[in-house]
């Protein structure tokens, strides 16, 4: 993929940010373990490399709170959502999740608790080959696209736990199906069905968060473009021995407009931040975890919250999710909807284009690239 280039650093030497999630970086490995799978880091478990470990104030990753019942992460009936007579009730509670937590548990989205098993265990069966069949659909050096971990931008940065397979799925013009695995035999034609699916929910999404806040359904449809592309990523997060210390992904909020994350079905991780304390996500079978991403904030002129989120790790239990990220057509211009624009809400955002290009080196920095983009 090439939303990651080797300019792209110049986006932060014009423009530096504040640097307000970073924790203070512990010193770089020796650079060998860049590129190795951290699934094959465990093999060597008296040796995590240094530069995946929090030396300080790591202890307490995994002692986040679980939300209290009067203030839970919503769960979202997506059926009701549908219907004329419970469609209004719905989307208030719609615009209250948005605009608190940033996210919610979607129920009754109209997939099967058997296809979704499906798109885990292809998951599964990837990461499960042998590392020479792996490497066949290896992303390249600086490009995101296909399977590793970590790109490496400085000496400093801390790496997450976690292998991934990171795929552009849409448009389908833009699919480069030398990263897509042929084995298992049905990755592929699950991941095309899984994406069908999930291209129609974002717009019934979309549409209701509109709906959400009074304007015409289309308003932020029509700000995305008719080549809005998504990208999946199945995210493989092994077992670690020291958990304490490392995560399996730092502190961030998703660049995109809208993102899926489909969790493990026995294995928490997902941790999101609420008035500065963290909050565990819990799991509820089958259910879809919807947030929203950069995007949607801007374009909501800060109505709607992009959550920070970051994900714990297991001492004996690997974890697997597939995180769907949906995000405009790279050439449309985002902004804040001018209908969200008033004395009474001054415009928050400046225009941005091709976010997801800055995104990842910003993130690798332990930095929100929503600082560029805030006035
Ligand atoms: C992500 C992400 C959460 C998870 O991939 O951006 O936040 O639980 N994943 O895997
Ligand atoms: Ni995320």
């Amino acid at each position: 993929m090439t939303w990651v280039n080797s300019d792209g650093r110049r986006h932060h030497k014009s423009k530096p940010i504040p640097n307000r999630t970073l924790p203070v970086m512990a010193e770089s490995g020796d650079g060998e373990i860049a590129g190795t799978p951290v699934q094959e880091l465990v093999l060597n478990p008296q040796n995590v490399p240094k530069n995946y470990i929090y030396e300080e104030g790591g202890s307490g990753f995994r002692d986040a709170l679980l939300p209290s019942q009067d203030d839970d992460i919503p769960v979202l009936d997506l059926h009701r959502l549908s219907s004329p007579f419970t469609a209004q009730q719905e989307l208030v509670k719609l615009h209250h999740a948005l605009h608190s937590w940033g996210c919610f548990q979607a129920i009754n989205h109209g997939m099967e608790s058997s296809f979704l098993d499906k798109v885990r265990e292809v998951s599964k069966q990837f990461f499960e080959l042998p590392k020479e069949e792996k490497k066949k659909y290896a992303r390249e050096p600086n490009d995101i696209e296909g399977y590793g971990n970590d790109i490496i931008y400085s000496k400093q940065q801390r790496l997450d736990w976690t292998d991934r397979v990171y795929l552009k799925v849409l448009p389908e013009d833009q699919r480069q199906f030398k990263f897509w695995p042929q084995s298992p035999n049905d990755f592929r034609s699950t991941v095309l069905q899984y994406t069908e699916s999930l291209r129609l929910l974002s717009e019934v999404i979309l549409k209701a968060m509109a709906k959400s806040l009074n304007l015409e359904e289309n308003s932020f449809l029509n700000e995305t473009g008719e080549r809005s592309s998504m990208f999946l990523r199945f995210n493989y997060y092994p077992p670690c021995p020291i958990p304490d210390h490392v995560l399996g992904v730092k502190p961030h909020a998703d660049g995109s407009t809208i993102t899926f994350l489909l969790q493990d079905k026995e294995v928490e991780g997902l941790q999101v931040l609420k008035d500065d304390q963290w909050f565990k996500v819990p799991i509820i079978p089958n259910a879809l975890l919807i947030n929203v991403g950069d995007q949607i904030e801007i374009m909501s002129n800060g109505i709607f919250r992009s959550p920070v989120h970051r994900v714990v790790i297991n001492k004996e239990k690997e974890r697997l999710t597939a995180a769907m990220f949906c995000s405009p057509d790279p050439e449309k211009v985002i902004k804040p909807l001018d209908k969200l624009v008033d004395e009474t809400r001054p415009i928050l955002y400046r225009p941005v284009k091709n976010y997801v290009e800055i995104y990842f080196q910003y993130y690798q920095q332990g930095k929100r690239p929503m600082e560029a983009s805030k006035i």
